[in-house]
């Protein structure tokens, strides 16, 4: 073979291997956009840490959060030989530091590189910052290939391209989930003052939220949809704004006129939320809370499944409560008949589905009391 064939040959077997490694991270990456948009923090680190772990099919992988405050990282996510309650603190010569450089580190032999006694991992070890825009948000730790080789410069390209893209989804999931819990708490201030004008109510809205998100993860709701419910359940009867106090305070049974006033409120608070466009599928939970399962009694004429299952799920939550607590015309009914009247109306005034979940919740709960 010919000097020049021969050097050919070497080029092109590299320019095959890079460009196979581009395609692999490229591919990952596609595959990691796919996955982890609109993920939950928790939900994005679980994800990240089993992506890293069969990429580079490393015996350990753990995902860590810096607490800068306290000068230390604890562990957020792992698979393999970790523990939950790990915690690297500033001393640490190899994750501290490739934190603090925001640069990856990596050594193929510890027992070699002077780490005699090192306790995050046995042999080899590769940690990647993970960079948000602002700020550090932790590091992504892989020791211990299971073939027992080395970390090639090819494997920290690839988790710094998982490191990357997962830092910044981690960030933008925190933020999202900050500015949701300052969203739920200036809802929560806003009911209490609402129910703070009103003696009957107290505490209802409370109770209620709980009893449907309950229903709610017993149908398998989670993540988003359990937080849509949530805030449907806190906001659902923010139309009673409107009502006046002396109805919504009075001693005495209702008349006609001002039950027809109180039963606009779902409407109501459809309207005044309406301008929300995030809180588009909230709208339509509040709106549509006291239709009926079989349309009966429904105040604006949907029924079954054309009611959002929020709704649905509300109904049932709103009516358990209402029913174990006291009305000024007549006492509030004990656990166990509000239990069968829910049950009675299964089918009539409430998702069959819905109930059962309801019951299933409530007969794992034995001690509870409203
Ligand atoms: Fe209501």
């Amino acid at each position: 073979m010919s000097p020049d064939r021969t050097v050919l040959e070497k080029d092109l077997e590299l320019t095959v291997r890079e460009l196979s490694e581009t395609y692999e991270e490229l591919s990952l990456l596609y595959k990691l956009t796919e996955t982890l948009s609109g993920m939950s923090a928790d939900e994005i680190t679980e994800q990240v840490v089993g992506e890293a772990i069969n990429t580079l099919d490393v015996k350990t992988a753990a995902l860590l959060f810096l607490d800068e405050e306290n000068g230390r990282l604890y562990t957020k996510s792992f698979r393999g030989r970790w523990d939950a309650g790990i915690v690297v603190s500033k001393g640490d010569e190899i994750i501290w530091n490739a934190v603090q450089s925001r640069k990856p580190v990596a050594f193929c032999n510890l027992y070699d590189a002077g780490f005699r006694n090192y306790s995050h991992a046995e042999r080899s070890i590769l940690v990647c910052p993970l960079k948000g825009k602002s700020r550090t948000i932790g590091a992504l730790v892989l020791a211990d290939k299971e073939n027992q080789e080395e970390f090639y410069s090819n494997d920290i390209k690839l988790l710094m391209a998982i490191a990357n893209h997962a830092a910044l989804t981690i960030e933008n999931a925190l933020l999202y989930k900050e500015l949701e819990d300052f969203l739920i708490s200036a809802i929560r201030a806003l009911v209490k003052a609402l129910e703070a004008s009103s003696r009957w109510t107290a505490g209802h809205t409370e109770r209620v939220t709980e009893y449907a998100v309950n229903i709610g993860a017993m149908m398998g709701l989670s993540g988003k949809n359990l937080e849509r419910l949530r805030i449907c359940s806190l906001l659902h009867d923010i139309g009673k704004i409107a009502v006046p106090r002396e109805i919504l305070n009075k001693n005495d049974v209702l008349t006609e006129e001002e039950e027809k006033e109180i039963r606009r409120h779902p409407l109501i608070g459809a309207e005044i939320l309406g301008g929300f466009a995030q809180l588009r599928d909230v709208v339509q939970g509040i709106k549509y809370h006291h239709e009926w399962w079989d349309g009966g009694n429904s105040l604006l004429g949907l029924k079954g499944e054309d009611i959002p299952l929020c709704a649905r799920i509300l109904a049932v939550a709103d009516s358990f409560d209402a029913m174990s607590s006291d009305r000024p015309y007549r006492r509030k009914k004990t656990q166990d008949e509000a239990i069968d009247e829910i049950n009675r109306l299964a089918g009539r005034q409430f998702d069959p589905t819905v109930v059962e979940a309801f019951m299933k919740w409530i007969s794992q709960h034995p001690t509870f009391s409203p």
